[in-house]
């Protein structure tokens, strides 16, 4: 059986969350040059770039030397056709998993953006995550990684949804598992005609701490956490979980 993720970004993914455009790339990404200012000229990677929407605006804020990562090839195959049509067919895209990037301390900087983390059942694969990111990154290089806020989702959760989508009915429902450690979500997708379909996603909330732990382990220095990409002070009730972290100069 094949994990959730491997099934869920697929295309239906990108109709499903059309919010999730390139108008709130732009927004991220002015936020993080304010938040960790990488070096335009160096290397960068998109960890999980989905269908590639950070890296156009990183190109468009001036980045030259960009790569993407993901798992999914039709959400790599959506990058390349997007970014193509931009001109911007030097950016390089990877199909591999966040686990296992290829080649050592090749990024001055890495960025995993809205909720690419938490995904493995079994917490030491969530680590080796960071692991991977730690050996990719060249010395002195920065690593940022935007995820939810277990204390705002606990006091925030919907526990069920339902909309119309261009004829789609979509159904979600979210619970909490009974250890209290992940979230989880049905979306149920009918349409007249069509058989239905159901994508699942299952993402583990970390607490602050257990995070700054695996991080000081791996080797991380300079670790900073916030609220938001904005930059706001982390705090149980913040929207998300955001950290900065540093691979040291030696
Ligand atoms: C919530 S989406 C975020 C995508 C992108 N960062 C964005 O903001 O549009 C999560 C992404 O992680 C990718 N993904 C899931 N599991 C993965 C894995 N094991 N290795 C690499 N990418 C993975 C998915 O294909 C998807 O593109």
């Amino acid at each position: 059986m094949s994990a959730w993720y491997e099934d869920t970004f697929g295309r239906d993914y990108l109709s499903l969350y059309p919010h999730r455009n390139d108008e709130e790339a732009r927004r991220d990404v002015s936020h993080i040059l304010q938040l960790i200012d990488p070096p335009r000229n160096e290397s960068l990677l998109d960890l999980c770039c989905g269908a590639g929407r950070h890296l156009a605006a990183l190109r468009h804020a001036g980045f030259m030397n960009l790569t993407g990562l993901d798992l999914s090839a039709d959400l790599l195959a959506e990058a390349r056709s997007r970014l193509d049509a931009e001109s911007m067919n030097d950016i390089q895209l990877l199909q591999a998993d966040m686990r296992e990037i290829p080649g050592n301390e090749l990024y001055r900087t890495i960025v995993s953006l809205f909720t690419s983390f938490g995904y493995f059942e079994d917490g030491n694969e969530d680590e080796r995550v960071l692991q991977s990111a730690y050996q990719a990154l060249s010395r002195n290089g920065t690593f940022l990684l935007d995820t939810l806020n277990r204390g705002h989702v606990l006091a925030n959760l919907i526990p069920s949804e339902e909309r119309e989508l261009e004829g789609r009915r979509i159904s979600i429902h979210r619970n909490i598992t009974a250890d209290s450690l992940r979230v989880e979500k049905e979306t149920r997708i009918t349409q007249p005609g069509s058989p239905e379909t159901t994508y699942r996603e299952s993402v583990r909330m970390y607490k602050k701490a257990e995070i700054e732990d695996m991080l000081t382990r791996i080797g991380f220095i300079d670790i900073h956490f916030y609220g938001s990409l904005e930059g706001q002070v982390f705090s149980n009730t913040s929207s998300r979980m955001v950290f900065v972290a540093a691979k040291a100069r030696s």
